[in-house]
């Protein structure tokens, strides 16, 4: 949620800062700003919409003059997207200027402090309370700039990322750290901040992940890191080996179908590094045997499409590891009381790795003694560093809002996992475990040959694009692939859609069914194949309009039913939804096209959801 950046060095700023914005445009995308310290002053722009309002009005930055200076994208929490309400926030004086990624949890109070102290307000935000309570500090202790920072960080509770600039020290930005990302950029004369690497890959890639309660002093010639205690810290420097390409449309319309495309080499580097000879190598992985059959339990826990993943890895993990495996919402498990202990492992996945619900939830297991195991996309983010292991999915970078690649590579290192520990366990049948490492290597290929008939899967949404309301059905692992599938359908197309596990349909919901309705039944789990027709035969009774998935060896029995068939491969059981999740993908992505919604960037969404 937000996206902030920011530059110091011999150039230009503002130009600098636009284009970074450009690509965190997906962390938010209400409204944006940028403030440059000038000879005057600072120079503060800041417009509700999208970022071109913005770099429109600047004539892409090369309207304003300024080397040191701090942008914002804006998804909105504490106030409705607005002029005033965008970022940054000034203090009244207009001296000091504010970006902000998170949420002040107590600005009410803060507010009402400074309020009583003469301070006016001019928006609803929670951000506006830092720059206001940075300049009190700095006014009324005659503090220096960091001096009335630190201070402000001891008054202020919740998550942030913030970068702050003084006009009295113009060639300098603050930033500070506490739940929600920022890195630092090392450059050649100059130096940056940014919410994630794709902002300033273009100008570095040597990065320093800042820890929780970490500040920053940025200048061009240097970076200054300092703890919570404000003692200076060394900074550790990672070099970033992927391509800015990574992060570029690449020719195609939208980031959502390169990144659906891209799946099948996404998977190659997941999956064709971790098996040799056989067997899985999880690189780094040092949980102890002792310690694995110490077990008792697992617990998956995930936010959005990752508990999704978590959901088919329930399936697949308890028939690999004969443990029981829970699955827990992020935001539902840091409140329930959950019953975990030292013999409980925690597998939290997540494509961003920095989801505040996801990594509080990390947080409540560890205190409960439990050990994290991470499944995460992106390198070096906060939850990947306070797991006990993280296994990176090495999807590269995922900018559509709407998770693709990295959903498919999270089931195959969640896979590869339960191969992992069932070795150690001996709870799975030798030669079935081989079978499925084999049959993992074999899946990009099989997925290249399922996007080839994309053209099918567009025919049924220009069949299907003008619905109100679309069910998703299936039994076991083809349910829990059915949430997946109804949740990129109404996350982009807008359409109410709904996945119920298909026994579930006779207790109420089979009452919805009525002529014409869509339900996407899906059949793709051979066991229970015979159960899947039964219950899309009761839904075409009742008049609804059904389109199955299946394995190909089932489509001429499911063709005979259906009104409409989409056939994957054959391939083991447990790996079917790793094949099945990508017509469901394009079908979603076709049918908000033909809708004409704005499918990288839906309404009222944010990639990285850093608030609770
Ligand atoms: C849906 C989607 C979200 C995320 C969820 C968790 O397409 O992308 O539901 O899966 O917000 O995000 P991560 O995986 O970054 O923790």
């Amino acid at each position: 949620m937000c996206g902030i950046v920011g530059y110091v060095g011999r150039e230009a700023a503002a130009p600098i800062l636009l284009e970074g914005l450009s690509r965190l445009e997906y962390r938010g995308y209400d409204s944006a700003g940028v403030a440059v310290c000038t000879a005057d002053g600072l120079s503060v722009h800041k417009a509700k919409g999208r970022l071109h309002v913005l770099s429109g009005m600047l004539d892409g930055g090369r309207a304003v003059q300024g080397t040191a200076g701090v942008g914002h994208t804006r998804w909105a929490t504490h106030g409705a997207p607005s002029d005033a309400n965008s970022h940054p926030q000034v203090s009244r004086s207009g001296k000091i200027a504010v970006v902000h990624n998170g949420i002040i949890e107590n600005y009410a109070e803060l507010k009402d402090f400074l309020q009583k102290q003469g301070v006016p307000f001019a928006s609803e935000t929670d951000t506006e309370v830092v720059a206001q309570l940075v300049e009190y500090f700095y006014e009324n202790g005659k503090a220096d700039i960091l001096d009335a920072v630190g201070r402000c960080l001891h008054r202020i509770e919740g998550a942030y990322a913030l970068g702050i600039l003084c006009a009295d020290t113009p060639d300098q930005i603050v930033a500070v750290r506490k739940d929600s990302p920022l890195i630092l950029g090392i450059g050649d004369g100059c130096n940056f901040l940014a919410s994630d690497v794709t902002a300033i890959l273009r100008h570095t890639r040597r990065v320093s992940y800042m820890d929780d309660g970490d500040l920053a002093v940025l200048t061009r010639e240097g970076i200054q890191r300092y703890n919570r205690l404000m003692q200076p810290v060394e900074m550790e420097i990672t070099r970033v080996d992927w391509e800015i390409d990574a992060a570029e449309k690449g020719g195609y319309e939208h980031f959502m179908f390169k990144e659906i495309m891209e799946q099948p080499d996404a998977l190659r580097r997941a999956v064709f590094p971790r098996i040799r000879d056989g067997e899985v190598f999880l690189e780094d992985f040092s949980l102890p045997d002792a310690y694995i059959r110490s077990l008792r339990k697992l617990y998956v826990v995930a936010c959005g499409s990752s508990y999704h993943v978590g959901m088919v890895g329930k399936y697949c993990l308890e028939r690999m590891l004969r443990l029981p495996v829970e699955v827990a919402l992020a935001s539902e498990f840091r409140y329930m009381d959950p019953i975990v202990d030292e013999h409980t492992l925690v597998v939290v996945i997540s494509q961003s790795g920095e989801t505040l619900d996801t990594m509080a939830a990390l947080r409540e297991a560890k205190r409960l003694g439990a050990k994290i195991l991470s499944i995460v996309n992106v390198v070096g983010s906060s939850i990947a560093r306070e797991s006990d292991e993280a296994l990176y999915t090495w999807a590269g970078p995922e900018i559509a809002v709407a998770t693709t690649k990295a959903y498919t590579t999270q089931l195959a290192v969640l896979d590869l996992l339960g191969l992992y520990l069932s070795k150690t366990l001996g709870s799975l049948d030798e030669a079935e475990r081989r079978r499925i490492l084999d049959e993992m290597l074999l899946l990009p290929e099989k997925l290249e040959r399922v996007l080839a008939g994309k053209e099918d899967i567009q025919y049924f949404a220009s069949r299907y694009f003008n619905l109100n309301s679309v069910f998703f059905i299936g039994r076991n692992i083809d349910y829990a692939l059915g949430l997946e599938g109804s949740l990129k359908l109404k996350e982009i197309s807008y359409i109410h859609s709904e996945a119920y596990a298909s026994g579930e349909l006779k207790h109420g919901t089979i009452s919805l069914i009525e002529d014409g309705t869509l339900v996407v039944a899906l059949g793709t789990y051979g066991k229970l194949f015979e159960k899947a027709m039964s219950n899309i035969l009761e839904v075409k009774t009742r008049g609804g309009d059904v389109l199955a998935l299946t394995a190909e060896s089932r489509r001429a029995e499911m063709s005979r039913t259906a009104n409409g068939v989409i056939s994957i491969p054959d391939a083991h059981p447990m790996l079917m939804p790793l094949l099945g999740a990508a017509p469901l993908q394009l079908f979603a992505y076709y049918v908000a096209l033909m809708r004409g919604c704005d499918i990288d960037k839906p309404r009222n969404l944010a990639k990285s959801v850093t608030v609770e």
